[in-house]
């Protein structure tokens, strides 16, 4: 019923002018009757118009949906080139990144991608422009986007942002490596971190797997996504955090699990060294455009405590030199055909709401319809919410990270992992 629905919807969509429909080609023209030559002198070859280049600050992408989509747009019109300021993937260091760039006025970046968690803090700092007017005049509502995103670049009652992708921890498993009964436990949701550690050391090892369950471990902004989780977004910050330890001291991880980050854990699982993974949905583009293992392998699950919710915002420099082009890109990479481009190449969530119904974006990104992944959907927790995130999440990594490599006891730890939650 619900794919009936969704293909009436898509048809819809398909009729309609805002659809990820493709445009319908002009009728070929009359071809016109060959005119007798006349001598002319020959014209001066036409010279490119110079085109305005938009730099755009964002993240390196394991998937080939940026550069794809960036290419998209540079063929769409003749105006605008945008150039891809290629950056760290680690949240935090890019985040010095703009700031040490954006504080001294700079106008080096016109388009940047900023993560959830510290976008406020960018609207609240005053280094980026609202985008209030652009939408209206482009007949653009929020609720054309995903609302926990949009949400996540409002201040002051102005919108700042528009999704570039919005994400969600989720579990990884080798479905062909599991048993039948455990990949539904798994989908459900109804197993704990314990259950996951057993099953991890016990399918270690099969189908030429090395590891059992790889995640997000250092010192770092993924750190916090998995303790999150871990501990129910803290809410049983003791129990949560003697599970991770558990998980990392066990022979279900690597030895050095605790330099774990997304590139290590895509790596392991695409390659086909470990039975779980916990990562976002950007996995499954890498899986699908350079795994050693197929997506017929792998099947998602939540995790047991729900995943974190995490994604990137596009948002415009205040000191922009070239804020029609900055919007020109933002809203070709936000809304259909930008979308349509992320999920099919990239396994990306899409951020445009009518993308989610769209025929080719179902049919090729197989993941949005797994059940597994509508499980994960309804129950993700958002990190730790403060004005001042990038201080409250340092203080975090720095407790937790200690505590899992054995340097300071659990008490200490989750005594001061409350203390910094609630100081906000
Ligand atoms: C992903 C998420 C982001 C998070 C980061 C942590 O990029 O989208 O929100 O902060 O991972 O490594």
């Amino acid at each position: 019923m619900r794919k009936i629905l969704c293909l009436v919807l898509v048809l819809m969509l398909m009729v309609s002018a805002f659809g990820c429909a493709e445009t319908v080609e002009p009728e070929p023209e009359e071809p016109e009757a060959p005119e007798a030559p006349v001598e002319e002198p020959e014209p001066e070859p036409e010279a490119e118009p110079e085109r305005i280049v938009i730099k755009f600050a964002a993240q390196a992408d394991s998937t080939p949906a940026t550069q794809a989509v960036i290419d998209a747009f540079n063929a769409s019109q003749d105006k605008y080139t945008v150039e891809w300021l290629d950056m760290t993937n680690d949240s935090g260091a890019m985040r010095e990144q703009l700031v040490t760039s954006l504080k001294a006025g700079s106008a080096d970046y016109d388009v940047l991608s900023l993560d959830v968690v510290w976008a406020g803090e960018f609207a609240a700092s005053g280094y980026i422009e609202p985008i209030d007017q652009y939408m209206k005049d482009a007949g653009l509502k929020i609720s054309d986007f995903n609302s926990g995103s949009m949400a996540s670049g409002s201040y002051n009652a102005k919108q700042y942002v528009l999704p570039f992708f919005p994400d969600l921890g989720l579990l990884y498993f080798r479905k062909d490596i599991v048993s039948e009964e455990d990949a539904q436990k798994l989908e459900s949701g109804e197993y704990t971190f314990a259950e996951l550690q057993a099953m991890a050391e016990t399918y270690k090892g099969q189908g030429g797997t090395e590891a059992g369950f790889v995640y997000q471990s250092a010192l770092y902004e993924g750190l916090i996504c998995n303790a999150n989780e871990f501990t129910a977004n803290f809410t049983d910050v003791s129990g949560g955090l003697a599970a991770m330890k558990a998980m990392t001291d066990s022979d279900a991880t690597p030895e050095d699990i605790l330099n774990y980050q997304e590139g290590d854990t895509h790596n392991s699982f695409a390659q086909g060294k470990s039975v779980f993974a916990r990562n976002w949905p950007y996995q499954w583009g890498v899986i699908k455009s350079e795994g050693a293992i197929t997506t017929d392998q792998v099947s998602v699950a939540p995790l047991p405590n729900g995943g974190s919710v995490g994604g990137w915002l596009l948002a415009m420099n205040k000191n922009s030199a070239n804020k029609e082009g900055a919007w020109a890109f933002m809203q070709f990479l936000a809304t259909a055909e930008g979308q349509k481009i992320m999920s099919t190449k990239g396994g990306y969530l899409p951020g445009f709401n009518a993308c989610l119904q769209d025929a080719d974006v179902v049919a090729s990104n197989e993941l949005l319809s797994m059940e597994g992944f509508q499980n994960a959907l309804t129950s993700t927790i958002a990190r730790p919410v403060s004005d001042t995130y990038a201080a409250l999440s340092d203080a975090l990594q720095q407790d937790i990270h200690k505590f899992l490599s054995g340097s300071q006891d659990l008490e200490t730890t989750a005594a001061n992992v409350e203390a910094t939650i609630k100081a906000g």
